[in-house]
């Protein structure tokens, strides 16, 4: 389980002699599955060079508050927008008394104040520097204003001085930092997540296709990302961008996002199904457009569909099935077609809603939901696809726990 999937960090490195485990903090974060990008003090690059460090973050290192080139491809405010998480390593003296005070003179204090994410500092110097009642009552003010310190540890110092004020071990900072995300409830889950209606080819110009515009899966996607989870995407065609950090892949057919599901099931923990799948295709593609015949006088035409595979049934009947979420779209006896849909497909949680409602429909901006599972019947009430979204993975998240509690047990 990485505990930093996804997670973007900004790692702040300031001057102190420190810096050079900057190097093993950015290995030790990115390994649990962090991205990284590192903002460099001037005084910093005195102690460790920005190619050691853009070499092992992936990423070009960011110097300089009033850099034209460097604002234009990520400038401080979209640095500190960036950011789940700013971490500075190792904190001076002096840039905690900076950042105590208020100041933006630099790139890394100037991203502290503008962000929205959480600061945590671990501080490294001199004991004596340490104890001084100056940086104590700094740190008291960051404290107040809900910046977390990372120690600093006691013992040996590079100046030979014993006491307060070593910064942690990378190994230490690293768990800090996994511990900030560890309430997200999807944190360390791999999801799965079909969405959009499919296509099913008639002839080279015509096909059958449903109403579902993929909203309420890419507001899933994007709500499960949020919540800790690494999130694939699997669409069908539709007219919506990829939500940030989503692995999405398109697809055309309910034959193809059947394949794709497969090929991706491989430590997949939940896998909802919200795809529209059409059940049926033409049971022959014509290779040619069909034309008119026009000695034929009937006003019908008939197409000979074929079952398409069941993507879900498929799922839930494989020997270790992840935790199986379904939607059941219907327009009467909404729960009571669902239940049985619940049971028949051997899901864990179905989620039930009345598209004749044209309000919570198929291509609405909002959703009201009632979700059913075992002894579970909890209705959502009528609200914006994303806020139903976090609604609904709150509750899949808590089902899914406790079934793994109950088959460990
Ligand atoms: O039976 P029905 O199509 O109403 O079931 C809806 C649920 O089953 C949805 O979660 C949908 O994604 C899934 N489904 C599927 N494969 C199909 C048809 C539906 O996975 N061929």
């Amino acid at each position: 389980m990485l505990q930093l999937s996804n997670k973007r960090i900004v790692l702040g490195v300031t001057g102190g002699i420190a810096a050079y485990k900057s190097a093993e903090l950015i290995r030790l974060l990115t390994k649990l599955g962090a991205q990284v990008r590192v903002v460099m003090t001037s005084a910093a690059c005195e102690f460790i060079t920005p190619l050691t460090l853009q070499a092992l973050s992936h990423n070009p290192v960011h110097l300089d508050l009033l850099d034209t080139r460097a604002e234009a491809a990520m400038g401080h405010i979209e640095l500190a927008r960036w950011a789940d998480a700013v971490l500075v390593a190792p904190a001076t003296a002096d840039f905690i008394a900076r950042l105590a005070g208020g100041h933006a003179d630099d790139l890394l204090t100037t991203v502290c104040l503008a962000t929205n994410a959480p600061i945590c500092l671990a501080p490294a110097m001199n004991q004596g520097m340490w104890r001084d009642s100056a940086t104590q009552q700094n740190c008291e003010e960051l404290v107040e204003r809900n910046i977390q310190l990372f120690g600093p540890d006691e013992g040996s110092q590079a100046c030979g001085d014993i006491g307060p004020g070593r910064m942690l071990e990378p190994e230490q900072i690293v768990a800090k930092t996994a511990e900030l995300f560890s309430q997200d409830i999807l944190t360390g889950l791999k999801v799965l997540i079909t969405a959009g209606g499919t296509r099913e080819d008639i002839d080279p110009v015509r096909y059958i296709c449903n109403h579902s515009s993929g909203k309420m899966g890419f507001a899933l996607a994007e709500a499960a990302v949020a919540a800790g989870a690494t999130v694939t995407l699997i669409s069908g065609p539709v007219q919506l961008p990829t939500p940030e950090r989503v692995t999405r892949l398109d697809v055309i057919s309910a034959r193809d996002m059947h394949q794709a599901v497969h090929d991706q099931l491989a430590d997949v923990d939940i896998f909802i199904g919200c795809a529209a799948v059409s059940d049926y295709r033409p049971a022959e593609v014509a290779r040619e457009k069909i034309k008119k015949d026009p000695e034929n006088s009937s006003e019908i035409m008939e197409i000979k569909l074929i079952r398409n595979p069941d993507i879900i049934a498929s799922v839930t009947a494989l020997e270790q099935p992840p935790f199986v979420v379904g939607f059941a779209a219907e327009t009467h006896n909404v729960l009571g077609y669902a239940a049985d849909k619940m049971r028949r497909k051997r899901m864990d949680l179905v989620v039930a809603n009345d598209i004749s409602d044209w309000e919570i429909g198929f291509s609405s901006d909002c959703n009201e939901v009632t979700v059913i599972g075992e002894e579970l019947e909890e209705p959502l009430p009528r609200a914006s696809k994303t806020v139903v979204s976090r609604q609904l993975l709150q509750i899949i998240a808590r089902r899914f726990r406790a079934k793994q509690t109950n088959t460990t047990e």
